[in-house]
């Protein structure tokens, strides 16, 4: 009988697998971002500690939430130009980058195997969890494909994936994720990785677009609660891998639009003055009422900014794929 992605997940945190498979590595790069973030002036934690178990398990709830549609923008769009992306770039190797549990991977997966030439799939994302679900459907749907999964920091540990001399390898990014980091974050990112490919492969980008304000908020905001209980998670993670001692509903979530940076603004907002004890560290933190943990930026784009991107670090944007100006997929070389 299939198991539920809960009870996969139940079974990964039995085994201690949650967080990046357990590794001392993750639980000190977690700690000194802890440290560094909640003692600087404006507090802030990267958005990439929300996907423990539980917090894939949110994320992929998210997904199926009425207002969140990038999600359903990006699954339409490889439904329509799948197979025009794999007549672009017939990659013999597809990595996925924050592959997460790769729901929509079987829309680029089945164009490129159908090509002849794609011989292996190499899911890579900080959540153990959220691979080996993906490990399991994709096992079962595309026996003939080999899965190589890779649980790795794709912002710091980008060489672990080793040059694929050969040639014919197709990285992507998918989900908007490039949009969870900031500029200088992307810029280092995108210069590592054009130091991982060769001239015979190429990238591929998901980027949601710029849009009308409201789809935005709400977006960020489902009735349900669900993206509020994700914020949240990443609370929960400090406190169980910390020792911390959070109250995780003494925080509010909040996501807002700013329209300068064109990018969407997530906080968690102490309700009332409080402090947490964070054991590892040896760390008293104070909030005062209504101060705001930064959590995570989701950045919008135009396909002239991801042109830009791809410029500044070595890539040329070679195809763009559009679906009613909504959501981008952005296919490039390096020159
Ligand atoms: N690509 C999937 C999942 C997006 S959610 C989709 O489009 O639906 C973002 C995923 O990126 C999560 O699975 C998260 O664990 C992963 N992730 C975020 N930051 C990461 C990092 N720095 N290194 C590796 N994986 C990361
Ligand atoms: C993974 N990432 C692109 C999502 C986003 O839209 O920024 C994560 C997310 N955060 C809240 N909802 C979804």
């Amino acid at each position: 009988m299939p198991t539920t992605h809960a009870q996969d997940c139940d079974v990964l945190i039995q085994h201690g697998l949650d967080l990046d498979e357990g590794t001392p590595e993750t639980w000190t790069a977690l700690a000194a971002d802890v440290l560094r973030g909640l003692t600087a002036t404006h507090k802030h934690l990267p958005p990439k500690w929300f996907y423990d178990a539980y917090g894939s398990d949110l994320f992929d709830q998210i997904c199926e939430q009425p207002e969140y549609y990038p999600t359903r923008a990006e699954a339409a769009l490889l439904a329509d130009q799948g197979a025009a992306i794999a007549a672009a770039f017939p990659a013999r190797e597809f990595v996925e980058l924050g592959s997460g549990s790769s729901t929509k991977t079987p829309l680029l997966l089945a164009p490129l195997l159908a090509t002849g030439q794609l011989e292996r799939y190499v899911p890579v994302d900080v959540s153990a969890s959220a691979i080996a679900i993906a490990e399991r459907s994709l096992g079962a749907a595309f026996p003939q494909l080999e899965i190589e999964r890779r649980i790795l920091d794709f912002t710091t540990q980008l060489p672990l994936l080793g040059r694929a001399d050969e040639g014919g390898r197709l990285v992507a990014l998918l989900g908007s994720t490039i949009g969870n980091l900031e500029p200088v974050e992307v810029q280092a990112f995108l210069t590592a990785l054009r130091g991982q490919v060769g001239p015979g492969d190429a990238i591929l980008l998901g980027t949601d677009l710029v849009k009308g304000e409201a789809d935005l908020v709400a977006a960020y905001n489902d009735a349900a609660g669900i993206t509020a209980e994700f914020n949240k998670n990443v609370l929960r993670v400090i406190n169980r891998e910390l020792d911390a001692d959070f109250v995780v509903d003494a925080f509010e979530h909040e996501s807002i639009w700013n329209a300068d940076l064109e990018r969407i603004e997530t906080r968690l907002r102490a309700k009332g003055a409080q402090q947490a004890r964070i054991n590892a560290l040896s760390l008293d933190v104070s909030f005062t009422d209504g101060e705001p943990i930064f959590t995570e930026i989701s950045r919008k784009f135009r396909r002239e900014t991801v042109a830009e991107l791809y410029a500044s670090a070595g890539f040329e944007l070679t195809d763009w794929f559009e679906g009613d100006g909504v959501y981008g997929l952005g296919l490039a070389r390096p020159v």
